[in-house]
């Protein structure tokens, strides 16, 4: 997945010359390959290249653009929060931050009690684990085959696949089990007396907007409860209204005893969450948790306004709309079927995604792939409108199956 600094993908993008821009020498780490665009620009859900052409984003970023760009509410938030106070760290009592934990908390519609604001989804999963070992006295943890936590060394330990792509560190920090996905007898011989958690994407993201469903989730919750094991459900990239509801362990009517966020939560800002239920909350001892920036009052400001926007634009009815027609008129063309929940969308393509992606782009339209090569994965922005559903549908018809 990794590109070499002089390989094509990574070139024809980064530091582009243009007819007014000499090209920008690029001293930056190769992260990710690089799509062949130089965005310049953004608003609503439209992208502006350097070229002038306009680009519909149906990727938001890694699923990060919930409310896409430019949305009014969200950047008042934040201008104005940096014109009042920029920054303090938690040492210091914010009332802003106070809201922010009780929006969130009320927002999520489920039992928490207290929430510990960090920077990033890996960070939440860090310390999601670290809660998880602290509250059982148990060193083991379940994860979910074709699971993406992030890239810290608990995070990275509990992501499927990452010891042999590129985990890095020498070895896991604690014991580790994967299991398949949606399989009952699984659960049943592998969360066991030892297992401090069970770590769980509701719907998997990286893993291709697979869902896991209510019944296999239900298992989870019960298994965990037969063996005094937490349940954590990383909803990094499907929480905070992508499924068409806050979370989407509500959504499959499972409380967990730790929900992990970020993504959305910002919508551009970095942020992260973890949300504790009483009985984790129970066991948080001071000076245990830490971090700089996490709650700073820019983040909070920002996750204020995001779920202002969620909740007064509607933006879960939009989900849910767009999340059906895609559904409905988007299986044509190199599409033969389609999985995932919401606006966390698979489809799953005839031949490779990322022939289907490269066709898309060359029409205009950014989705995403994911670790399944036949799975094309759009992460839009909740203000996409039906008629942008009709203009990925209509780029579909065109490239053919
Ligand atoms: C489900 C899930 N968990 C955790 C992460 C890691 O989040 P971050 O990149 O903010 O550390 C991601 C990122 O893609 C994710 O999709």
């Amino acid at each position: 997945m990794n590109a070499r600094p002089d390989s094509p993908e990574r070139t024809a993008a980064a530091g582009a010359p243009t007819a007014t821009q000499p090209a920008l020498p690029d001293y930056l780490a190769p992260v990710f390959a690089q799509y062949p665009l130089r965005i310049v620009a953004a608003e609503g859900v439209w992208l502006t290249t350097g070229d002038g052409r306009r680009v519909l984003d149906l990727y938001g970023g890694h699923a990060v653009a919930a409310l896409g760009y430019g949305h009014a509410g969200w950047t008042a938030a934040l201008t104005g929060q940096a014109r009042t106070l920029s920054f303090q760290s938690n040492a210091v009592p914010l009332d802003v931050r106070l809201r922010a934990a009780q929006r969130l908390i009320r927002f999520s519609g489920l039992d928490f009690t207290r929430v510990f604001f960090v920077n990033s989804g890996a960070e939440a999963n860090e310390n999601a684990l670290k809660m998880a070992f602290t509250c059982t006295q148990r060193a083991h943890i379940v994860a979910i085959e074709h699971s993406f936590h992030g890239r810290t060394a608990g995070a990275g330990a509990v992501t499927w696949g990452a010891a042999s792509k590129w985990y890095g560190f020498p070895r896991a920090p604690f014991d580790v089990g994967f299991i398949p996905r949606r399989d009952m007898a699984a659960i049943q011989t592998q969360v066991t007396a030892r297992t401090a958690a069970v770590i769980v994407e509701p719907v998997q993201g990286v893993g291709g907007a697979f869902d896991l469903g209510a019944p296999y989730l239900a298992a989870l919750r019960a298994r965990c409860d037969e063996v005094g094991a937490l349940l954590i459900c990383d909803e990094v990239q499907c929480g905070m209204g992508r499924v068409g509801a806050p979370f989407a362990s509500g959504l499959y009517g499972v409380q967990p005893d730790m929900i992990t966020t970020a993504k959305a939560l910002g919508a551009g800002f970095p942020c992260g969450a973890l949300l504790m239920a009483p009985r984790v909350a129970a066991a948080i001892r001071l000076d245990a948790l830490g971090t700089t920036f996490g709650g700073g009052p820019m983040a909070c400001a920002v996750i204020e306004a995001v779920i202002d926007a969620i909740e007064s634009d509607q933006l879960l009815e939009r989900v849910r709309a767009r999340a059906s027609e895609i559904r409905s008129r988007c299986i044509v063309g190199p599409v033969r079927a389609h999985q995932g929940e919401g606006l966390l969308v698979g489809l799953r393509t005839t031949r490779p995604a990322r022939e289907v992606h490269a066709a898309l782009l060359e029409r205009g339209i950014l989705a995403g792939t994911s670790a399944d090569p036949h799975i094309l994965r759009l992460l839009p922005p909740y203000v996409l409108g039906a008629q942008h559903v009709e203009l990925l549908r209509d780029a579909l018809l065109d490239i053919g199956s």
